[in-house]
């Protein structure tokens, strides 16, 4: 996250005595990227955050994969993932890659019972249906419909839900996830032509901090593996930290679209960025003004990349047969482009309501267990006149 940010209480200087009212000292950790050279936070806590006084249960959560050596274009219709109650027993990994996990997941129940650290992956949450609040030991963002919260690995969560009725598109990615570099100047600030601002961003607030001992089950996921470590001390007891490593949101609808004459390219749809795949946002926006202007895209060949795409809201202008919570996959290999009649149909069209999240990825997708059942199985072909 490359803006500065602080919370709660911290001491003037970093790496000094930091004192408690009973003349005890908190204890500082340095919670840190990419070794120390990446984005880092220094973190104030009531305990140790070492204090690990039991480990239970490790179990495999592994995506199982159906088809590695994937060549059909496929459509996988996503409410037909079934809710359940708990929120990462809910999750459904799809479309899988080693640097990424595309999944979904219609979790009912709230996370409060134990507490959640993906220290493989920074995890990526589309909220397509529900609000609620994301609580982290770093503060506290409250999401809505259309929110991305990016959550760096190895923040310590749980998950409020107002209601049972929720949806999440979500990514797992094994790179670290940042804005657009193109869009931030070398200071890190973001510039004039970005399509979103530091304004923009949800930034956690109301740090919730707990003095208390007892046994904290926190399940951490590393090497594809759920472990359970239970610690003596509440995982929620930091009383102030600053830095640039935190969990943030960012609502889809603030997101300004770049339009121009003719059809303008994916990467002008470019929300985040990692080494191995970018996402972007597909948003409501004018169309194309050239006098003969063909809004809807070009067929296209991206030889080396796949695509997919999650149908958010409003009718998807180059597509037949689709609707909201709709993923399509297009594979690197084969080109692939409008459905027939959309290339002709969009002319003459003044803009579009389409809500959706893309995201294409350089290495192939493994097609998942998951995938297979909710896939239509006959998508690839669709084209055919
Ligand atoms: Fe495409």
């Amino acid at each position: 996250m490359p803006i500065y940010h602080k919370l709660g209480r911290i001491p003037q200087k970093r790496h000094t005595q930091f004192t408690k009212p009973d003349g005890s000292l908190y204890y500082e950790q340095l919670f840190g990227t990419i070794g120390f050279d990446g984005m880092s936070s220094l973190i104030y806590h009531e305990h140790r955050p070492t204090q690990v006084s039991a480990i239970g249960d490790s179990i495999d959560v592994n995506p199982k994969i159906a088809v590695s050596h994937n060549i059909a274009s496929r459509k996988l219709i996503g409410f037909d993932v079934k809710p359940k109650d708990d929120f990462l027993d809910a999750r459904e990994p799809l479309l899988v890659n080693s640097d990424v996990h595309i999944g979904l997941a219609a979790p009912k129940k709230s996370l409060n019972e134990y507490f959640y650290k993906n220290s493989d992956a920074d995890e990526m949450l589309f909220i397509h249906k529900g609000t609620g609040t994301l609580r982290t030991f770093l503060g506290n963002i409250h999401f809505e419909y259309g929110d991305y919260l990016i959550i760096p690995r190895g923040m310590i969560y749980q998950i409020e839900f107002d209601s049972e009725d929720n949806r999440i598109l979500y990514a797992e990615s094994f790179h670290p996830i940042y804005t657009p570099k193109r869009y931030r100047n070398w200071f890190g600030q973001l510039l004039e032509h970005s399509p979103f601002c530091e304004r923009d961003y949800k930034l956690p607030q109301d740090l919730e901090t707990y003095d208390e001992k007892g046994e904290f089950v926190i399940k951490v996921k590393k090497q594809g593996m759920l472990h359970s470590l239970v610690y003596a001390t509440h995982p929620f007891d930091v009383v102030g930290w600053d830095g640039y490593n935190f969990p943030y949101g960012f609502s889809i609808h603030n997101f300004e679209p770049i339009t121009g004459r003719v059809h303008q390219p994916p990467p002008v749809h470019q929300t985040f960025e990692t080494g191995a795949f970018v996402i972007c946002s597909f948003c409501p926006r004018l169309y194309d003004y050239h006098p003969k202007a063909i809004p809807a895209p070009y067929n296209h060949s991206n030889i080396d990349s796949d695509e997919v795409l999650y149908y958010v809201d409003g009718d998807f202008m180059s597509r037949t047969g689709i609707g909201p919570g709709y993923i399509s996959l297009h594979p690197a290999g084969i080109p692939h482009g409008p459905h027939p009649g959309t290339y002709e149909a969009s002319i003459g069209k003044k803009g579009t309501e389409e809500l959706a999240v893309m995201i294409d990825t350089f290495k192939p997708l493994q097609i998942t267990e998951n995938a297979l059942k909710i896939d239509d199985g006959s998508y690839y072909k669709s084209w055919v006149e």
